[in-house]
């Protein structure tokens, strides 16, 4: 008999800054992706920051309004990634290289296990040769469509490459 239902699942960890634009958005798609596969009772998925700043509130409605015209739903409320993270996800995915390495030094600074495995995201992408997922916050409407764009992409890469 299994005891536990969630052994088997995978489950992922989407992490940036503020958890309010790049991550939520690829929770979105990834967790689009999955329903639309018929997959997503085999998943676990989750966004963080590696800031505080926006803890407790939605996405921003710039990300949410452009993901919309999608039909991707973003529900997320932000929160900030935790050394229990380390020990849950099979996998956390930065957007970029300050994410990256923000959650490598968090690891290090609580010691956190090695259970997870930390990676970045366009390092999935297949058409995009972007390394990184750029921040929108500062920009105008054309960011929150490029993240898009290139998540779609990439997240989607990286779903090929863990089922
Ligand atoms: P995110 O974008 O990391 O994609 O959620 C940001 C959101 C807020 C800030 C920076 C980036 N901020 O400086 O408040």
């Amino acid at each position: 008999m299994r005891l536990n239902i969630h052994m088997d699942k995978k489950s992922v960890l989407f992490v940036c800054l503020g958890n309010i634009c790049r991550s939520p958005a690829a929770e979105a798609i990834f967790l689009d992706l999955i329903n639309n596969e018929g997959i997503n009772d085999q998943f676990l998925v989750d966004s963080a920051g590696t800031g505080s700043w926006h803890v407790g509130k939605k996405a921003d409605s710039r990300m949410r309004f452009t993901a919309n015209k999608r039909d991707i739903n973003i529900a997320s409320i932000a929160r900030q990634i935790s050394k229990e993270d380390f020990e849950k996800f099979n996998y956390i995915v930065a957007m970029d290289n300050s994410n990256y390495k923000n959650i490598l030094n968090l690891k290090n600074s609580v010691g956190a296990s090695d259970f997870a495995r930390v990676y970045k995201i366009q390092d999935f992408a297949n058409k995009f040769t972007e390394r990184e997922v750029p921040d929108p916050y500062f920009g105008g409407d054309d960011g929150f469509h490029y993240v898009l764009d290139i998540l779609e992409d990439s997240v989607s890469g990286f779903l090929r490459e863990i089922t």
